[in-house]
């Protein structure tokens, strides 16, 4: 893997940077693509957890019931561009699906926001642990 050529951030897509441009070398690709899955799990870790949480409230529970099924759906189109070489269809769904879902975590995290009681807004750590302890 060319972790220096595929993250280098000046650079035209597909190309390397700095004088002498020339086509991004193939292990820079893969170094792109690691770093990509690598996180994508991470990412799917924390985006699972949060659906998790929203379906304990009321307000929450469609929505998180819906990420948890774009977040299955992102993972399979993802795997899906692997095996089936990036049909364009797919790619476009897989960008989509990001896409959906940053903008169902946003309104969740709208709905949620008159479930924290307002006497805690802003109030110290502590108020949180003598929530937790109720
Ligand atoms: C929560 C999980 C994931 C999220 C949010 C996510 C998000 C994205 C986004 C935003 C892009 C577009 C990047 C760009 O156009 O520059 C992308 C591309 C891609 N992702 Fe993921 N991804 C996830 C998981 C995965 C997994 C698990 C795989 C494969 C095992 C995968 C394979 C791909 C591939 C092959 C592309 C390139 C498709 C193309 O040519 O546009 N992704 N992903």
């Amino acid at each position: 893997m060319d972790f220096e050529h595929g993250f280098t951030l000046w650079r035209d897509l597909g190309m390397t940077g700095g004088e002498g441009a020339r086509p991004i070398p193939f292990p820079a690709l893969i170094a792109i693509h690691w770093v990509h899955r690598f996180f994508a799990i991470v990412a799917a870790a924390v985006l699972a957890w949060f659906a998790w949480r929203a379906c304990a409230y009321p307000a929450t529970r469609s929505g998180g019931f819906w990420l948890a099924s774009l977040l299955v759906v992102q993972l399979l189109t993802g795997m899906s561009n692997v095996v089936f070489q990036w049909p364009l269809l797919l790619a476009v769904m897989h960008n989509g699906g990001a896409a959906a879902m940053i903008a169902l975590a946003v309104s969740l995290n709208y709905r949620a926001w008159p479930q924290v009681p307002q006497r805690e807004v802003g109030a110290s750590a502590s108020a949180v642990s003598v929530r937790a302890a109720e």
